[in-house]
């Protein structure tokens, strides 16, 4: 099989042909479950926290990776990032449920966002909530005041906005000045916010948090957002005596779409991100805190795959070859809105030669519901089973009803045994929510 640094880690081809993940024939699969269809292969996600965790054990005894529930917010991962030992950040009242209901520990929990709603701060305070990211003045005065109400009192960071720059699609970079995000460090925002989270009655402001974007492979970035972070707890400790307790220097490490990606190993990302608060703490004097950390796409990315079926075929001659399957920007945004790259195969044809060269596209109706563009592939026929990889993050998390499709189904794969975590959506579900326009019909 080509392409294998892309696929989960169990990926191989088998005596049939077809492609198989941890024992699950992806062809059978598709057949059994339907198309389109999620597979995530469990052993890569506990895999990768694993190794998060290692990595982390290897520089600090006092560390927490947190798991970015927006990647892919599910009962059943979320369950298994818990076994795991990690923590979870959720970013809205609703991923606080899933994180909830998969009956994560409320001191767990790392609640995010730029725009919290009254009720999800309450709902999130009701339920106990460990820590609120605070993202403005606004919230910081309202959770003062919401907390206060309840005669409790919440721990609580500030996200700072370091100014810096990561080399990734713009629409996923945070950490630049131009940021909806945070408290800026122009003309002081920053220190007043710190000056506000302190003297708040009934917040405790245990630390800063920074997040400079996402899908980055270059770590220099997270370098220079721990400079600027410790910079600003050396002003803040010297003008209000700030103890910065917890620093969470976001998520952002990025995976391999395709064979050309260099994503950073996380024992590198770990020791940038470790060793680089170690320095420049111990440079200001200041006692090493607790280092954490969020990450997201390179928790669940690469667990997952994406099989759809091959239906319309059109040549065109001397132009290309459209190659249609049963999903597309519904379950697959990335490639439309940040002109994401991602590799293909026949499932079904694993073997075969990757000797024609093809479009893949969706069956929305739009242009831009293009999900590879020109993919070499075993020669393409009505039924194949077209797999995509590394779907697991921001694909299902992202996935609409557009067209009137119903989301996929998505299956656990695990030693020869696949089993739903999420049900695929009917079309009785499309109207589940809907009234009609005339009561009884
Ligand atoms: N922490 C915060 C505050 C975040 O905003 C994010 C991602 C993360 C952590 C996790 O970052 P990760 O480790 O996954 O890079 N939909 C886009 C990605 C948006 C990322 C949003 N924030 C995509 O499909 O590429």
């Amino acid at each position: 099989m080509t392409h294998t640094l892309v696929y989960p880690i169990t990926a191989r081809h088998n005596d049939a042909g077809h492609l198989e993940i941890d024992g699950c024939d992806i062809v059978g699969l598709a057949k059994t479950f339907g198309t389109p269809l999620l597979v995530y292969e469990e052993k890569s996600i506990r895999d990768q926290c694993r190794r998060y965790m290692k990595a982390f054990a290897e520089h600090t005894q006092d560390f927490e990776i947190i798991y970015a529930s927006k990647a892919f917010s599910c009962v059943a991962v979320a369950q298994m990032v818990l076994e795991e030992g990690l923590s979870i950040d959720v970013s809205s009242g609703g991923e606080y449920h899933v994180a909830k209901t998969a009956g994560f520990p409320a001191e767990k929990m790392f609640f995010h966002g730029n725009n919290k709603t009254r009720a999800e701060l309450e709902y999130a305070l009701d339920g106990g909530i460990g820590f609120v990211v605070i993202d403005s003045f606004q919230e910081l005065a309202m959770l003062d005041g919401l907390v206060g109400s309840r005669g409790e009192r919440q721990k609580v960071l500030l996200r700072i906005t370091p100014g810096v720059e990561a080399h990734t699609h713009s629409y996923i970079q945070t950490g630049q000045v131009d940021s909806k995000f945070g408290f800026g460090l122009d003309e002081g925002v920053a220190m007043e916010a710190i000056r506000q989270g302190m003297a708040a009655a009934n917040l405790d402001l245990i630390g800063l948090h920074a997040h400079i974007g996402s899908q980055i492979f270059e770590l220099e970035g997270f370098r220079r957002a721990i400079e600027v972070l410790v910079g600003l707890i050396v002003q803040a400790n010297k003008a209000y005596g700030f103890e910065c307790r917890y620093l969470n220097i976001g998520g952002g490490l990025g995976i391999r779409y395709t064979e050309e990606d260099t994503p950073s190993p996380i024992s590198d990302y770990a020791a940038v991100k470790v060793e680089g608060v170690r320095e420049e703490m111990a440079r200001a004097g200041l006692p090493m805190p607790r280092v954490l950390i969020e990450p997201g796409r390179s928790i669940v990315g690469k667990a997952g795959i994406t099989a759809y079926t091959v239906g319309t075929i059109k040549e065109i001659p001397g132009v290309r070859t459209y190659v249609s399957v049963d999903g597309g920007m519904s379950d697959n945004i990335r490639p439309m809105l940040y002109e994401a790259l991602y590799e293909g195969m026949l499932a079904n044809k694993a073997g075969a030669p990757a000797d024609t060269k093809v479009t893949v596209a969706g069956k929305h109706c739009e242009s831009s519901d293009i999900l590879i563009r020109d993919v070499a592939l075993a020669k393409p026929e009505p039924g194949d089973i077209l797999v995509m990889p590394a779907t697991g993050a921001y694909c299902y998390a992202m996935a609409s009803n557009y067209n009137g499709n119903p989301r996929p189904a998505v299956v656990l794969v695990n030693e020869g045994q696949a089993r739903v975590i999420i049900e695929r959506e009917s079309y009785a579900d499309l109207v589940a929510k809907q009234r009609p326009l005339h009561p009884g019909n």
